[in-house]
């Protein structure tokens, strides 16, 4: 093991793929690692020239066109890991799946990496084949198990990333997440030339680099048939309806969901308004005789003398729906405007189940971006949505600040207060 190497600066990612040819000549199977096999990081297996690396600067990848072609025409055995880390989200199956196929297309051999940065870390991995992918296009969750472990958090993580990545005798990695996920991913490419690629994920679609991120729509989708439920049983009793949505830091699930569901006032962190004029907007529609309002609010909402505190994970971040800023908000409605007020808190509900079908073509086509730029040795690279075209972005373009919703969104949503 060569982890100091690494350490020092990192080989990976600028010499190509480190185990292809060991892999090629002893054609080996399974996980089992190869024990006095070499890791040929040094040497450039394929016969392949690399350009341009992490120590740029500018986020600019490796790239190797047609990389995983030999010299004598034969494909390479590449061997793919892929991760799944942060919270799961509709379409992750489907990503595992496109990046399962494509690779096999090329005689790639993929490997599943068990609960996120945690399987690197603790050394479980499982093998990924094409019975292992079957039918699992609509299934929500991830068949890889997640977890929102931070290699950088633990005593030696980062070494143990690499540890385990030598042992299996990978070649690249395909990480599945979101900032946190692959923030250690860009890291470790910035840091290690560790020769990864990205695939953005979320439901709070707050990733930086792609216009959408895959499993929002399905939250959104999700958030609108609740606000529509809502609607009937709220216009049945005259009450206000408090839905607390998911969305983190950012209050695109709000803002989407309200504008689809004709929500009456909507709360987001990027546009505060005070709750005195949550409780006119509503005062004014019942003026207009109107005796029933949807108020939707993101749980990431700053109310006035809310105070924000709770246990944070090992990426830094509190669990908002403990703050409950939708009972904050609806006691608080009731008491001001004498209103009667329920709240309803959707919770982990937005995140299960299957995708929509807008989110099963994002994420394979996710899939598929991924495992050409792994081809390709694109690495440090990240697949991207921008407007109809799948393209690459640096992962750490994408991950240096968190997208936000744009004031025009929340003009759209405005129209429709009060
Ligand atoms: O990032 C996705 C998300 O669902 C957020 O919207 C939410 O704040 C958080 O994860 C909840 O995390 P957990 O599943 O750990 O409760």
């Amino acid at each position: 093991m060569r982890r100091h190497e690494h350490e020092e600066g990192g080989t990976w990612g600028k010499h190509g793929f480190p185990h292809a040819e060991t892999r090629r000549t002893q054609n080996p199977v399974g996980l089992t690692p190869r024990v006095g096999s070499t890791p040929t990081f040094g040497t450039r297996a394929l016969g392949l020239a690399t350009v341009g690396g992490p120590s740029t600067g500018t986020g600019r990848a490796s790239t190797v066109p047609g990389a995983a072609t030999h010299q004598n025409g034969q494909d390479a055995a590449v061997k793919v890991g892929v991760l799944t880390g942060g919270g799961d989200c509709p379409g992750l199956n489907a990503v595992i799946r496109a990046v399962g196929r494509r690779s096999f297309q090329r005689r790639h051999e993929v490997v599943g990496v068990r609960d996120g940065w945690r399987g690197l870390v603790e050394d479980e991995l499982e093998p990924l084949g094409p019975r292992e992918i079957s039918g699992i296009l609509p299934r929500g969750g991830t068949i890889l198990g997640t977890t929102r472990t931070n290699p950088y958090k633990l005593e030696g993580g980062v070494g143990r990333v690499q540890d385990t990545f030598e042992r299996a005798g990978l070649d690249a990695l395909v990480a599945i997440g979101g900032e946190d996920t692959l923030g250690v991913a860009a890291r470790l490419f910035e840091e290690q030339a560790f020769p990864v690629v990205g695939v953005p994920k979320t439901i709070d679609n707050d990733l930086n680099g792609t216009d959408y991120t895959f499993g929002f729509d399905t939250a959104v989708f999700i958030a609108t048939e609740a606000i529509d439920r809502l609607h009937t049983t709220a216009e049945s009793h005259n009450r206000v309806m408090v839905v607390e949505v998911m969305g983190r830091n950012t209050g695109w699930i709000a803002v989407m969901s309200g504008i689809a569901g004709g929500a009456d006032v909507i709360l987001i962190p990027e546009q505060p308004i005070s709750i005195d004029e949550a409780c006119d907007d509503i005062r004014r529609r019942h003026e207009r005789g109107k005796d029933f309002s949807i108020v939707v609010i993101s749980e990431g909402y700053e109310l006035e003398g809310h105070a924000e505190d709770g246990d944070q994970d090992e990426f830094g971040h509190i669990r908002l729906s403990e703050r409950g800023v939708g009972e904050v908000l609806g006691r608080e409605i009731e008491r001001r405007t004498g209103y009667e007020t329920r709240v309803t808190v959707l919770g982990h509900v937005q995140r299960g189940g299957s995708p929509t079908p807008r989110d099963r073509v994002l994420a394979t086509r996710f899939g598929l971006k991924a495992a050409d730029l792994v081809d390709q040795q694109r690495f440090g690279q990240m697949a991207s949505l921008q407007g109809d075209r799948i393209v690459e972005v640096p992962l750490k373009d994408a991950t240096a600040e968190l997208k936000t919703v744009p004031p025009e969104w929340y003009d759209v949503a405005k129209a429709f207060f009060g």
